[in-house]
């Protein structure tokens, strides 16, 4: 059966476990599995736009002995004139792999059931699950094993970094909380998805608006920015933003557990996290940006090799 990565829990706790043991394997050896050597074409598809997502994803079908294929915006029929149970049919007679970046989950829901090769999510309005591999693995680098970890994100608690975070996390076995104004916080079946992983995992989720109490004692002090790609900045980005207390500072940084720092970038400076925390000697973000191409990398292998 075609095994797809459309969230977070697409992989259950030990895969996503496997996954991560042979990131590491794969950043010792960049060239010591080749799953797409023929070279084999994967589809990197682009709906919004991309640097980090891109790059790996272009390095790492490369790395795998394939050949990359990038559509970007606006270039495929997709959207315009064609469905996507069509274009699904279509490039699964041509790629071993579909990567798509879109806006509604729906629609990698519908690539899926209609692809008979691997469909990756590389960013949904709903999910972020590539950047969670990466984040996963940043933090085994630095802080050894993730179980058992606590990871506070700030911020836009409803947007696909905070779902991910909260999925992803837990099915690590981390303890996560989401730090975000009343109104931003995440909907209630990610909540009970997240509870009902953390039963099986050891991990747990907290939803609060309280930041203070959220930094305090955690091992990892994460955010992303307010407004995301789709979005309107009005009301998120001003000076009444609501978001403003959940800013990542030094004051934040200096009640937690001796924290590493982690921001999937793009990054605004003196919004959600100041300059001195995203530039300092907790920051860990240019290692979480390499860590893509490890961890798709690793992906991708146990995708294309089931
Ligand atoms: N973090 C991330 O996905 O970056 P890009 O938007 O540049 O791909
Ligand atoms: N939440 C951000 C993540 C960017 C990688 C966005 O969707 O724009």
């Amino acid at each position: 059966m075609t095994r797809h990565f459309l969230k977070d829990t697409d992989l259950s706790p030990a895969e996503q476990a496997e996954v991560l043991d042979l990131a590491v394997e794969l950043k010792a050896a960049p060239y010591s599995r080749t799953p797409l050597a023929g070279p084999q074409t994967a589809a990197v598809i682009f709906d919004k736009t991309s640097t980090r997502t891109r790059v790996s994803f272009a390095a790492g079908i490369a790395a795998l002995g394939g050949q990359p294929l990038i559509i970007n915006p606006g270039e495929a029929q997709l959207g315009h004139k064609e469905s996507i149970a069509d274009t699904a049919q279509v490039m699964s007679r041509m790629v071993s792999a579909i990567i798509w970046r879109t806006y509604a989950q729906s629609g990698l829901e519908e690539m899926a059931e209609h692809s008979s090769v691997p469909v990756i999510n590389s960013l949904s309005d709903n999910f972020h699950p590539c950047q969670i591999l990466a984040d996963l693995l940043t933090i085994r680098e630095h802080r050894g094993d993730v179980k058992g970890q606590t990871m506070t994100y700030f911020g836009d608690g409803a947007n696909n970094m905070a779902n991910s975070y909260a999925l992803g996390g837990v099915n690590a076995g981390m303890h996560v909380r989401i730090a975000a104004p009343a109104d931003y916080q995440p909907d209630a079946a990610i909540v009970a998805e997240a509870e009902a992983l953390a039963a099986q995992t050891g991990g747990s989720l907290t939803v609060t608006d309280d930041s203070v109490a959220a930094a305090t004692g955690a091992d990892v002090l994460v955010t992303d920015t307010w407004v995301s790609m789709g979005q309107d900045s009005a009301g998120r980005d001003d000076e009444a933003s609501p978001f403003t207390k959940f800013q990542v500072n030094q004051e934040l940084m200096s009640l937690s557990n001796d924290a590493i720092f982690l921001h999937c970038l793009p990054a605004y400076r003196g919004k959600e996290v100041t300059a001195e925390v995203i530039d300092g000697p907790a920051s860990v973000v240019f290692d979480e940006a390499e860590n893509r191409l490890h961890a798709q990398k690793a992906l991708m292998t146990f995708l294309l090799e089931r």
